[in-house]
């Protein structure tokens, strides 16, 4: 019964993959497949996608995001792109310290702050994407580690940004590897995570974040992510960049809601 009425976001992250010909094409096939869902869908997808595909979608089930944003209003920031430049293109939302753009362009928690508290000013969703490396795992870590992140990536964000801001959890040994995290380990961390948003904006506040869980997912695995109590969805890349296996995933979760609805 509690599925029916938790929000769920199926977000695909489609990193540095798909022309603008090759994302119309998705659209064109992925469409015809969702026609009853009961998430919220949505794509993050490479910059020179952004204002064809959001013009594409509109009045359809789908939504369409940025990766990454700057956090300054505008200035010379040579490749960089601003969030009223992406809103402006249709998007609605970004992803913001993705573990790719942490550990290849090293991004650091108060760079992720910045573009943060920019999003939220600007009125464009924050995915905010944390998790710990395998190493920091293996060494108890997980736990102090998630909170730092977080602690550090909202510091001075207010709580009112809970009605807009979007987590997910993504350890980062589990992103692209195939090694997807256990139910247990992730359902464990989701309330870590729940638990230190409620430490940060009180726990009332706290429910209204949704968590995504995000790493390896794919229509074989993500049921049983969707069934935990404290997920609110998944963030996903490869299994995200065909449309059949994209809308197997989200399918699942349509499936689990009418499932419990008796
Ligand atoms: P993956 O990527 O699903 O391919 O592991 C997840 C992500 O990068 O967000």
């Amino acid at each position: 019964m509690a599925k029916t009425q938790r929000p769920c976001l199926i977000v695909g992250n489609w990193k540095m993959y798909k022309t603008i010909e090759e994302a119309t094409a998705f659209i064109d096939s992925i469409l015809p497949m969702l026609d009853k869902s009961s998430c919220q869908v949505m794509l993050a997808v490479p910059y020179t996608c952004i204002k064809p595909l959001a013009d594409k979608v509109k009045g359809t089930p789908i939504i369409i995001g940025a990766q990454n944003m700057n956090d300054a209003m505008e200035g010379a920031f040579t490749g960089e792109v601003a969030a009223v430049m992406l809103k402006e293109a249709g998007a609605n939302f970004v992803l913001i310290g993705h573990s790719e753009r942490r550990t290849i362009f090293q991004e650091s928690n108060a760079f992720i702050n910045r573009k943060v508290q920019r999003a939220v000013a600007c009125e464009l969703k924050p995915i905010l994407c944390i998790g710990e490396t395998y190493d920091e795992r293996e060494q108890n870590q997980t736990e102090q580690l998630l909170k730092t992140q977080l602690d550090e990536c909202l510091a001075g964000v207010a709580k009112d940004a809970a009605n807009t801001v979007v987590l997910a959890y993504e350890p980062i040994w589990a992103i692209g590897t195939g090694l997807a995290a256990t139910p247990e380990l992730v359902g464990s961390a989701l309330a870590t995570c729940r638990k230190i948003l409620g430490d940060i904006w009180g726990e009332k506040e706290a429910m209204k974040v949704p968590i995504l869980y995000g790493g390896s997912v794919n229509p074989k695995n993500a049921e049983t992510y969707l069934s935990l109590s404290e997920n609110n969805g998944l963030l996903i890349g490869s299994a995200s960049l065909a449309p059949d296996s994209f809308a197997k995933i989200i399918a699942l979760r349509q499936n689990a809601a009418v499932a419990t609805k008796s």
